[in-house]
């Protein structure tokens, strides 16, 4: 079974193909422009998508030898996501689906970015816990099943990749941040972090707040001045790293505890941070799969897999653009 993934909900165009689940191809454009601008700017997406997506669907076809016709599946991100760039990737989705009469399917990004795990490890069986942590979105899922998720927290605020975003563009690091601030961080001299606060949800819940985090690194720079900033910049990368990685595992071993599940998947862009790889290793060990830097950054492989999912088991969906959530879940 041959799936086609397309991919355009934010400030990536993916196009991929999947052979019976296994990828064969994921070919990820990244849109540098929006650095020019300290943040993706949605009409330039939904442009650059519409300039590349065709191309790129075209290329990734013919490297592979698939006519179109025989692709037994088409699944596109639907939702969530910014309204043009979805609309983009659905409207040649259709476009597809419409001239070549294949089988389609609307996809949820998030539920992409839990069947990341899928891919990355076949292993992976159910219940398990999903930390998906992006630009966009931070949340843990209890997965008992494809299509049956149950959030367990998210972001109050600012997601966490948004967090790295924002306290790396006080810092002078062009957008997309969250690497720039890890590299930057490893150089710091070794002693106590800076004591960031971490905002905590009352009792035993899972939500997550970064955007006061984010607040106390801008007031202690601005305490500090420029010029002692601009020395110790590592230092803050650190410690506002620090706290927001404790803050991710503190959540996730509580939501361990709370459900007795220990198999852990961490998916989304911030997956990729050395720093969360080393402390959720240190806390479950051999339990934990991480995908790899291509399959955590938005990409199409995540959303075929979802769709070859949903194919396999007669859940296809006509792609739909709703502002709301949309993924199956319960809110536990
Ligand atoms: O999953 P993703 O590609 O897009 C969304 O769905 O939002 O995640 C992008 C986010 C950005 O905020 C970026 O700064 C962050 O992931 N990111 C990182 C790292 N690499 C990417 N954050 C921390 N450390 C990294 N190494
Ligand atoms: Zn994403």
């Amino acid at each position: 079974m041959i799936t086609l993934g397309i991919e355009t909900s934010c400030d990536e165009t993916s196009v991929a193909l999947l052979s019976n689940g296994d990828i064969v191809a994921n070919e990820i454009f990244t849109q540098a422009l929006h650095s020019l601008y300290g943040g993706v700017v949605p009409e330039l997406a939904s442009r650059a998508h519409l300039n590349k997506v065709d191309i790129l669907a075209e290329s990734v076809l013919r490297d592979h030898n698939i006519c179109p016709r025989s692709l037994d599946c088409i699944a596109v991100t639907d939702s969530p996501g910014l309204a043009g760039a979805l609309l983009v990737g659905i409207s040649f989705a259709l476009g597809l689906h419409c001239q070549h009469g294949n089988k389609i399917t609307g996809i949820n990004h998030l539920e992409g970015h839990i069947c990341s795990l899928f891919c990355a490890n076949p292993d992976l069986s159910c219940p398990f816990l999903a930390l998906i942590v992006s630009g966009g979105h931070t949340a843990i899922y209890r997965v008992d099943d494809f299509a049956r998720y149950t959030c367990l927290g998210s972001t109050v605020d600012d997601a966490a990749g948004e967090a790295f975003d924002k306290v790396g563009k006080l810092l002078g690091f062009p957008y997309p941040a969250g690497r720039a601030v890890e590299q930057e961080a490893v150089a710091a001299a070794p002693g106590p972090a800076i004591p960031f606060p971490v905002a905590r949800c009352a009792g035993q819940r899972l939500d997550f707040s970064f955007s006061g985090l984010k607040t106390a690194v801008k007031y202690y720079c601005m305490e500090k001045g420029a010029d002692w900033v601009a020395q110790n910049r590592a230092e803050i990368c650190f410690s506002f790293q620090k706290a927001l990685v404790d803050s991710l595992a503190r959540n996730l071993l509580l939501a361990a505890e709370q459900t007795g599940i220990r198999t852990v998947g961490v998916a989304g862009g911030v997956a990729c941070n050395g720093e969360l790889r080393r402390t959720l290793n240190t806390i479950f060990g051999d339990k934990i799969s991480f995908p790899p830097p291509s399959l955590c950054t938005d990409n199409a492989a995540m959303i075929a897999r979802a769709g070859y999912e949903r194919l396999r088991r007669g859940m296809l969906r006509f792609p739909h653009m709703s502002p709301s959530l949309g993924i199956e879940q319960q809110r536990a």
